[in-house]
């Protein structure tokens, strides 16, 4: 693989054996030139959405605060050390998702959001760790980064926000528009604005194993086969007819214990779960949708792109998009891996892909997870 300038010329392959999870990187002009993708009144009115995740954070004399959106004012431009943090930014606007995608030398499954911040002179959320890796660019103004790789992760209690009791940072940066800082998880960081000031985070993915574990439980409640009822034939006469009987429960643990999972069972729960819309992600089909006919006809010519917020992913003969996933052959794999990979296909690919490529295609046009090039 190449070098990347975001990267500070170093190639993903090096970043990822000496940077990731492991220590800080500061990238000057990770992207030169850079300057904020979404404006300000943009992002603000973001804000007020109720199906954006949004939150303001001021810190008015060491007191902090913290509200969640909908935002529908804001504090005065001229007041100090407020911020306002806008996630999934990427979901709602072209340039913000192709930034994101800038970073897909990461695997999707890996990859969350970028999150916006704008915050007036001296604001920031206040000394912290985060439990995901983060790239921070900075967008507008200066932000100075203060962090350090301390073990006391222990937090103040009783506040709206987790703040590090014990914050003792040993590298200190001023970044500007187009630099960028990596951090691993776990790392302890504060950045506050000096001056206005807007900072992108693209942020990463990493499930708790108890998420999983229950929503694998929940998975398999749907596929679990166990035939057969309890019977007991044997059964005696009892004088404690309260206690549950000792052949009973032998009898059913080992019924119970005939539960079993397979790779294949992993793979389909995992790109079903890692696929699946996040709660605030709706989707909009096309208003007046093309007939199917017409739509073949107009998807071989312009082709076709995934929407923003469409998640596809896939493993050996499973597609996984949006929380559904689908067995698929070999000449279908190709065509809807390319789809997966490039969030795109062109109109040879169409024009070349089977009748059960074309229905699912048209069936994801109309519900709008994908678009027509
Ligand atoms: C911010 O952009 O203000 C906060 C980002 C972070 O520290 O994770
Ligand atoms: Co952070």
């Amino acid at each position: 693989m190449k070098k990347l300038p975001l990267l500070g010329n170093i190639t993903p392959a090096q970043f990822l054996s000496e940077y990731w999870h492991k220590k800080p990187l500061l990238i000057r002009q990770a992207i030169p030139g850079f300057k904020p993708l979404v404006s300000l009144d943009a992002l603000q009115a973001m804000a007020t959405k109720d199906h954006v995740e949004s939150r303001l954070v001021t810190s008015t004399g060491g007191h902090w605060n913290l509200q969640h959106g909908p935002l529908e004012h804001l504090p005065p431009r001229t007041q100090k050390e407020w911020t306002l943090l806008v996630q999934g930014v990427n979901l709602h606007d072209a340039k913000a998702d192709a930034l994101l995608r800038q970073f897909r030398f990461l695997p999707d499954a890996r990859l969350d959001d970028l999150m916006i911040s704008f915050a007036t002179d001296g604001g920031g959320v206040g000394p912290h760790f985060d439990s995901y890796d983060v790239f921070l660019l900075q967008a507008q103004g200066q932000r100075r980064w203060r962090i350090g790789p301390q073990k006391d992760l222990g937090l103040i209690e009783g506040l709206p926000l987790k703040i590090l009791s014990k914050f003792k940072p040993n590298e200190e940066y001023v970044l500007e528009p187009g630099d960028m800082l990596y951090l691993p998880p776990h790392y302890a960081h504060d950045g506050v604005a000096i001056g206005d000031c807007q900072t992108y985070s693209i942020g990463f993915r990493s499930p708790s194993y108890q998420e999983l574990g229950e929503a694998f439980l929940q998975f398999m409640a749907d596929s679990i086969d166990l035939p057969g009822r309890y019977a007991d034939p044997e059964l005696e006469a009892t004088s404690k007819p309260a206690e549950i009987p000792r052949d009973m429960l032998a009898t059913i643990a080992d019924e119970l214990n005939k539960v079993r999972f397979t790779e294949d069972d992993v793979t389909i729960f995992l790109g079903e779960h890692l696929s699946e819309p996040k709660h605030n992600v709706f989707f909009t089909g096309p208003t007046k949708p093309l007939t199917v006919g017409k739509f073949a006809e107009a998807a071989a010519k312009k082709g076709l792109v995934l929407s923003r917020k469409t998640q596809m992913l896939y493993r050996g003969k499973h597609v996984f998009i949006n929380g559904e996933s689908f067995a698929i052959g070999r000449a279908d794999k190709v065509t809807l891996e390319a789809l997966a990979n490039q969030r795109a296909l062109d109109g040879a690919a169409i024009a070349s892909a089977s009748d059960d490529v074309m229905d699912a295609l048209y069936t994801w046009y109309q519900d709008g997870w994908i678009e027509l090039g």
